[in-house]
């Protein structure tokens, strides 16, 4: 997913929320017995303060999937959010309890900032979460990075998240913490969680096999932390099963595999598959509303020929996402088949993040130099082979671009789930596209009528491409109308719905006020 455009701080920003929600709803995630909160945590905050060029203060939506997809979740339960606020002007807005209430234009929920010093971004954000357990869970041993301070600086910003969670949560709340940057908060929060409230933990990335956990020295606590929830989430089986494994490991656990659960210091903590899935509606219609007219206008920014084929590619730049191999099979793809010159455009469309990182850095270069070279090998007066957009475009444009495109390249090495396929596959509202889809990502499990490639293998990938721009149109729409029913029937508030579902006893549900859910 990607931002959404900066919104004019308005005056009334400041106060923290809680007042209006107490008095206007109570809580509104609610089971059959007992109302819910939710306090999620999160390392990337979900809205930023910045200062603009001439000195006001104004809000901008990172980049991500992750918050990109909560936000609404967040919103609607009118819960609380708690997450590092490293935004210029975020201090600023903020209350005495490091409060602040989003949306600015329609505040919902208190996002709790939590505070950062330099050196603990370096070792905790740059360090432990991104150098270490980022390439270590992608299969990436080699990519492993370990400075004896990143651990401890973990420890200490996990305890410090912890302590914010354990501030915001009453006896009715469900603390839900996301990703990889929280191994050891989930410890924190156990301590002092209040009676009656459960911590679920969703892993948004994948989980390896014991056998490459076990390179980082900490395995086995960081194993352990995460035992502190009630129920620890996995997008897919094999991570789920993989993580189990490793929860085997441990002296003091008892791991029942069939039941997936972990039973440790006289609990017992659910381990489970649950896919993440995107808001298939809302991408619908809107994209919908950006017809051909609108598809030629931003075209046209580009000096994209809307008339001709399209192929599109959305992601962070990472070295995970497969970039410089995906224009390797393209340059395959328009060597062996001439004719195609000329007659399709790639669009990669990038977001930059961690930038810090010189792994990052190289990894931004190593894709310039790949698009330059096939651009300067097969481009014409008339046609550029690959445009790259590296600028902001707003969710219509973005959703409109994944609606006109004929096919999308999502070819990651290795992913968690890969949300840019679910996106696409929901934006095709003429059931034409489509949808080559890495045999890597954890959206492959479900997504099984895209054309399966290996990201490996150009020549593989190149002749997929030419399968893909000529399938028939009836073939076309059997597989794209497949794609869309199991995207559509398994959203968003489905898999919130499901996961949080797992944190209440058997029987009882969660429902999600004002959602189908
Ligand atoms: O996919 C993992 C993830 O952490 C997401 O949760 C998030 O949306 C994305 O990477 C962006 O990462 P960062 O916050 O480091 O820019």
């Amino acid at each position: 997913m990607s931002e959404t455009p900066s919104v004019e701080l308005t005056d009334d920003i400041r106060p923290n929320v809680d007042d209006r929600i107490a008095a206007e709803a109570e809580t509104t995630l609610e089971d059959e017995e007992t109302e819910r909160d939710l306090v999620v945590v999160s390392n990337r905050e979900p809205y930023q303060h910045e200062y603009d060029s001439d000195g006001s203060v104004v809000v901008e939506e990172p980049v991500g999937g992750l918050t990109a997809g909560l936000d609404p979740v967040v919103q609607k339960t009118q819960g609380d959010w708690v997450a590092w606020g490293d935004g210029d002007a975020d201090a600023v807005v903020t209350d005495d309890d490091d409060c602040v209430a989003v949306p600015p234009d329609d505040e919902r929920y208190t996002l709790r900032r939590v505070w950062l010093e330099d050196e603990e971004v370096e070792g905790y954000y740059y360090g432990y979460s991104n150098r270490v357990l980022w390439p270590l869970c992608h299969d990436l041993v080699d990519r492993v990075e370990m400075e004896p301070d990143y651990w401890d600086t973990y420890r200490s910003v996990n305890e410090s998240f912890g302590e914010a969670a354990v501030e915001r949560a009453t006896e009715n709340s469900t603390v839900w913490i996301q990703d990889y940057h929280f191994c050891l908060a989930p410890k924190t929060i156990r301590e002092s969680l209040p009676d009656g409230a459960s911590m679920v933990q969703f892993w948004h990335i994948p989980w390896p096999a014991w056998d490459t956990f076990r390179v980082v020295p900490h395995a086995e606590e960081l194993v352990e932390g995460l035992l502190s929830n009630d129920v620890v989430g996995f997008h897919i089986d094999r991570y789920r099963d993989n993580f189990l494994e490793c929860a085997a490991q441990l002296d003091d656990t008892r791991v029942d595999r069939d039941a997936g659960v972990v039973h440790v210091d006289g609990r017992t903590v659910e381990v489970g598959a649950f896919e993440m899935g995107v808001d298939a509606d809302r991408i619908a219609e809107t994209a919908e509303t950006f017809d051909h007219h609108a598809w030629a206008h931003l075209a046209g920014k580009y000096d994209i020929d809307p008339n001709i084929n399209v192929a599109v590619g959305v992601d962070r730049i990472d070295y995970t996402k497969g970039i410089p191999k995906r224009i390797d099979a393209l340059e395959q793809f328009w060597e062996e088949h001439p004719e195609w010159r000329g007659e399709l455009t790639f669009v990669q469309k990038s977001s930059h993040s961690r930038s810090q990182i010189p792994a990052y850095q190289r990894a931004a270069n190593e894709v310039e130099e790949a698009i330059e070279r096939v651009n300067d090998r097969f481009g014409t007066e008339d046609w550029q082979p690959i445009v790259h957009v590296d600028d902001h475009l707003s969710q219509r444009e973005l959703f409109g671009l994944y609606r006109h495109a004929d096919i999308a390249l999502v070819s990651p090495l290795r992913d968690g789930l890969n949300l840019v396929a679910k996106e696409y596959v929901a934006a095709q509202v003429e059931d034409d596209g489509v949808l080559l889809l890495s045999e890597f990502a954890g959206a492959h499990q479900t997504l099984d009528e895209a054309v399966t490639i290996n990201p490996y293998s150009p020549e593989g990938f190149a002749e997929a491409i030419h399968q893909s721009l000529s399938m028939t149109a009836v073939e076309r729409g059997r597989r794209m109308r497949s794609l869309r029913s199991v995207v559509t029937e398994h959203d968003l508030d489905d898999w919130v719905a499901e996961l949080l579902t797992a944190t209440v006893p058997d029987g009882e549900e969660f429902t999600v006020e004002g959602t189908d859910v």
